[in-house]
């Protein structure tokens, strides 16, 4: 049993944890995630280890709640455990003196690209972050990303916090003020990545992407993670799950992210209806 150390609602339907899993967090390197079951009858859910302390034995996972599992486990609190905690998995972020770079986070990916923003500012770089959030209280970690950046730019789609805007018209402006960026990273949902890639492409920036493809078994047996990158198959859980973003089928991933659809609906209603019938977490998941 993996337990939580440490729970924070960061915004709301995001969520903190800081589980103790030592082994984990022996080997835990930035860009790597884990794979998580709750108890004995819960689904596989992956996660990225958004930090580790090897001293402590821990690892954090910042998760919104979007489903039917992340629901339950935003119920869970300080001091309860979790079943099944499988990691660190997939390859490491690769980290070197590239000179200047971007680290682009959107939403919850602010968590993900935040050990890699810092990994890549302590190999020397000019780590330039970007972070953008819906409106201001879906915005977390700025004061992390902060100091994880050489400097940080922030938005929100609705302008309720320092300017209005999309995290592409920031990172438009970055290219065209640095001109000399030699990689952009960028991490949120699907439509932010694919928007990000087209416009590094215009500029041909190599920017690298974390694909949060539909995962089960995490090690490259069911292929339910297959995605296409520059025409070849490649399996998310171990091929990456970073890649070339210009080179990402992102049609491809936006089709296939949607085909449980209906059964991750039905999951959702009979948990909602289970929880409206007496669910005791007393934190409102989060919400
Ligand atoms: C490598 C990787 C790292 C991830 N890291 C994070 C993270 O740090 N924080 C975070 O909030 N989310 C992360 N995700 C997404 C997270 O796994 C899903 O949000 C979660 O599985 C949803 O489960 P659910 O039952 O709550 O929702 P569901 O209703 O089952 O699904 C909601 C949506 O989540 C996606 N999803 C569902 N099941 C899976 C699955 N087994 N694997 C991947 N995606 C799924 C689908 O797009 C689906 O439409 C990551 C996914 C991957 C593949
Ligand atoms: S999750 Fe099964 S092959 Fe990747």
């Amino acid at each position: 049993m993996y337990k939580i150390f440490k729970k924070e609602v960061l915004a709301p339907t995001i969520i903190l944890f800081e589980i103790q899993a030592p082994l984990v967090a022996k080997k835990a390197k930035a860009g790597q995630f884990v794979i998580l079951r709750i108890h004995d009858e819960g689904e596989r859910v992956p996660l990225t280890i958004a930090d580790f302390d090897r001293n402590k034995g821990s690892i954090t996972c910042v998760f919104q709640e979007v489903g039917k599992t992340t629901r339950e486990l935003g119920c869970l609190r300080e001091g309860d455990s979790i079943k099944d905690f499988v990691g660190p998995l997939g390859l490491p972020s690769h980290i070197e003196k590239y000179g200047r770079v971007v680290c682009v986070g959107g939403g919850v990916g602010v968590a993900p690209v935040h050990p890699i923003a810092r990994a890549l500012k302590e190999a020397g770089n000019e780590v330039t972050g970007i972070v953008g959030a819906r409106t201001k209280e879906l915005l977390f970690w700025e004061d992390q990303m902060r100091a994880a950046c050489t400097e940080l730019r922030v938005t929100t789609d609705d302008g309720s916090y320092v300017r209005k805007g999309f995290v592409t018209d920031l990172l438009k402006e970055a290219i065209e003020e640095k001109g000399d960026i030699s990689l952009c990273i960028a991490i949120g949902p699907l439509p932010m990545m694919r928007a990000v890639c087209d416009l590094t492409r215009v500029y041909n920036l190599k920017t690298i992407v974390s694909l949060n493809s539909i995962m089960v078994d995490g090690t490259g047996m069911c292929g339910s993670c297959r995605v296409t990158v520059g025409g070849e198959v490649k399996f998310a859980c171990v091929d990456g799950p970073e890649f070339d973003g210009h080179q990402v089928d992102f049609a491809e991933m936006a089709r296939r992210a949607v085909i449980y659809k209906a059964q991750e609906q039905l999951a959702l209603e009979k948990y909602t209806g289970k929880i409206a019938h007496g669910c005791s977490c007393g934190n409102g998941g989060g919400r």
